[in-house]
């Protein structure tokens, strides 16, 4: 049975809008390239958000979209700039002064800048100390590639559900499981919008994807059960088996052939995918 959607129209965005997701994504990658050489064992998260921050602010003259973000129904407003997950962590880390980080930690960096009421938002894993365990590195590795995987699908005329169905069937693949309670998003001026980007699923299912759409692919990948929960301070995402969890996310804009990568960093190899 076919059962999808067709885009409204509020989610094509303009020539115009185009160009400032762009100078956003742009802005957003930088962020991750510019944060890597204080990654080092000794340094603590808090330390890596306040660098974080004040490039943001001070440098790219760009607005850090995590900070007072999400508050409400008795959760806080997140307080930093970028979320910091190390290790067991899935999503949603908190920067902390007593968060230290040792040789052999993965951490992400998830960073969403806003640049002229726009926002670009992406993350990557980092090996602290530039090594790590067999099975931690071929975590990060599976989760960057189920990325690309999913990314491999997206075109005008393909479907959300390709997206989540590729990247399923890859993790799994692999013995890992890919995390269920958070998705990818719609993106543009509002930051976590319409459609949803499950990272599992079915083919030819979901909305229609249509040429000028942006949004983010960000598959969060685990070493063992596919669940989560959340700590007390009601953001820490964590794996409910305490395993490992590794993550990466790019701002997308879908082109009639295929897509455009708005947070590529220019040591990324992406010469698989075509606009
Ligand atoms: N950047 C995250 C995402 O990929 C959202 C983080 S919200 C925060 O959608 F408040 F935790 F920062
Ligand atoms: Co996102
Ligand atoms: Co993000």
């Amino acid at each position: 049975m076919n059962s999808y959607q067709s885009a409204p129209s509020r989610l094509i965005k303009s020539p115009e809008a185009i160009e400032k997701m762009r100078v956003a994504g742009r802005l957003a990658a930088e962020v991750l390239d510019m944060i890597k050489p204080y990654i080092v064992p000794g340094v603590t998260t808090l330390e890596l958000d306040t660098r974080c921050h004040d490039y943001i602010v001070n440098v790219q003259n760009a607005i850090p979209a995590c900070l007072g973000y999400g508050g409400g129904h008795g959760r806080p407003a997140f307080q930093h700039s970028i979320c910091t997950s190390v290790n067991h962590v899935v999503c949603h880390g908190i920067p902390a002064d007593n968060k230290v980080l040792k040789k052999g930690d993965i951490l992400n960096i998830d960073v969403t800048v806003i640049k002229d009421g726009y926002h670009g938002d992406t993350n990557m894993m980092y090996v602290v100390g530039g090594e790590t365990t067999i099975l931690a590195d071929r975590l990060c590795k599976v989760a960057q590639e189920a990325m690309y995987i999913g990314m491999e699908t997206v075109r005008a005329g393909s479907f959300v559900g390709d997206i989540g169905y590729a990247i399923q069937k890859y993790v799994e693949s692999q013995r890992f499981s890919v995390v269920r309670e958070y998705c990818g998003h719609g993106i543009g001026t509002v930051f976590h919008d319409d459609p949803q980007i499950l990272h599992y699923g079915q083919k030819g299912t979901g909305m229609r994807l249509e040429a000028g759409m942006t949004f983010t692919i960000e598959p969060m990948v685990n070493a063992g059960v596919w669940q989560t929960k959340t700590l007390g301070d009601k953001w820490t995402v964590v794996t409910k088996d305490h395993k490992l969890s590794a993550q990466y996310e790019h701002t997308l804009l879908v082109t009639e052939t295929g897509l455009e990568v708005l947070t590529a960093r220019p040591d990324e190899d992406l010469s698989r995918f075509h606009g």
